[in-house]
């Protein structure tokens, strides 16, 4: 590892400090920046699926003050990253199988899919012909946000919140509903899931199990339960199509495995690198390799008037 994070405040938030990593590597690894140049292309996706996990894992134990865990080599990829993640200088975290079974799920069902918002971002970038360092960061960035890889981390917090207020959950689902509330059921809703999403259902499963077998006893996982009958019986929902997704779920099996929220998102871009790094791939060996370039059409007004600025009364702002 030739990174230093030392330049990072001790609570740098994870994303951050992932998305910066990633980009920077290509600084690291001059050879790798323009893999399809070089024919490196394999050697630089290792790399980063490899180094993703390892900056996941470091970013983490900055934002705890935490001395730095190194992998080890016997591990397999879930396994080294609790390793990294949990491990003490003076004493290593005991890898439960269900456990590391519970995080292989995590990745899988977080793998990327379709034309989401950080997929699109990713390969907006690598259609310019930037660097796959540069066109995965996007991704990451992209998935950062509470519509998208961020809800895992605002369903959390609704939970909590609802939990701390002593609402059984009916007083939220009525704000939810509500448009000038400004709520919304995070883990509801999919752009292209108009049922049930099919993770949800698996990882919903896998819940139940891995709390059984680590005899876990979490009130938001009843929360949860309560919020999802509540609204699949309510016809605001259900005449909206709106379902749980795979971010209802998966951020209570995280709490459970003990991965604070702030790594939630970056566990879902651990996830999605793959996908993304494919994707990259497809875009760079394109034949026709044309840049993305959306087109916009324009509904604003035809004329617009304003005041030339040495006429304006000095406070600015331009009155239309
Ligand atoms: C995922 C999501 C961004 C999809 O958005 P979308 O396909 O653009 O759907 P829209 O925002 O157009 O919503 C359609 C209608 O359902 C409502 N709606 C959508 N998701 C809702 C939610 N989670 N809670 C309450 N109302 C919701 C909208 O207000 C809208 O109502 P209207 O028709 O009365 O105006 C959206 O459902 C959402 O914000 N969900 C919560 C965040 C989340 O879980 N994201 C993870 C996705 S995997």
């Amino acid at each position: 590892m030739k990174f230093h994070f030392e330049g990072f405040p001790p609570k740098a938030h994870p994303m951050a400090i992932l998305s910066s990593m990633i980009n920077a590597a290509g600084c690291y690894y001059p050879e790798l920046l323009a893999p399809q140049e070089t024919q490196s292309f394999d050697e630089a996706t290792a790399f980063i699926l490899s180094q993703v996990r390892a900056i996941a894992a470091f970013a983490y134990r900055r934002s705890r003050g935490l001395p730095f865990i190194y992998p080890k080599p016997e591990y397999k990829y879930s396994a080294n990253f609790l390793h990294m993640m949990f491990s003490m200088p003076y004493a290593d975290y005991e890898l439960r199988p269900e456990v590391v079974r519970a995080l292989d799920l995590i990745f899988l069902l977080h793998a990327d899919h379709e034309q989401n918002c950080s997929t699109s971002a990713v390969r907006m970038v690598a259609s310019s012909k930037a660097s796959l360092f540069a066109s995965v960061t996007s991704g990451v960035c992209a998935l950062w946000g509470r519509l998208h890889g961020g809800a895992n981390q605002a369903v959390l917090e609704m939970l909590e919140q609802i939990h701390r207020e002593g609402d059984d959950g009916s007083r939220f689902i009525e704000a939810a509903k509500d448009k000038k509330s400004g709520r919304r059921l995070m883990g509801f809703g999919h752009r292209v899931y108009k049922n049930y999403d099919p993770r949800a259902k698996i990882i919903k499963k896998r819940c139940y199990e891995l709390f059984a077998a680590l005899n876990v006893n979490d009130p938001l996982l009843d929360i949860a339960l309560r919020l999802e009958q509540a609204a699949l019986h309510d016809p605001y929902f259900v005449e909206r199509k709106l379902y749980p997704n795979v971010d209802f779920y998966s951020g209570i099996m995280m709490r459970a495995l003990g991965i604070p929220l702030p790594m939630f998102t970056v566990i879902f871009a651990i996830g999605r690198m793959p996908g993304w790094i494919a994707n990259y791939r497809e875009v760079s060996e394109s034949e026709a390799g044309a840049i993305y370039r959306p087109r916009q059409i324009y509904i604003g007004e035809p004329r617009a008037s304003y005041i030339p600025i040495d006429q304006r009364d000095g406070r600015g702002g331009t009155p239309f």
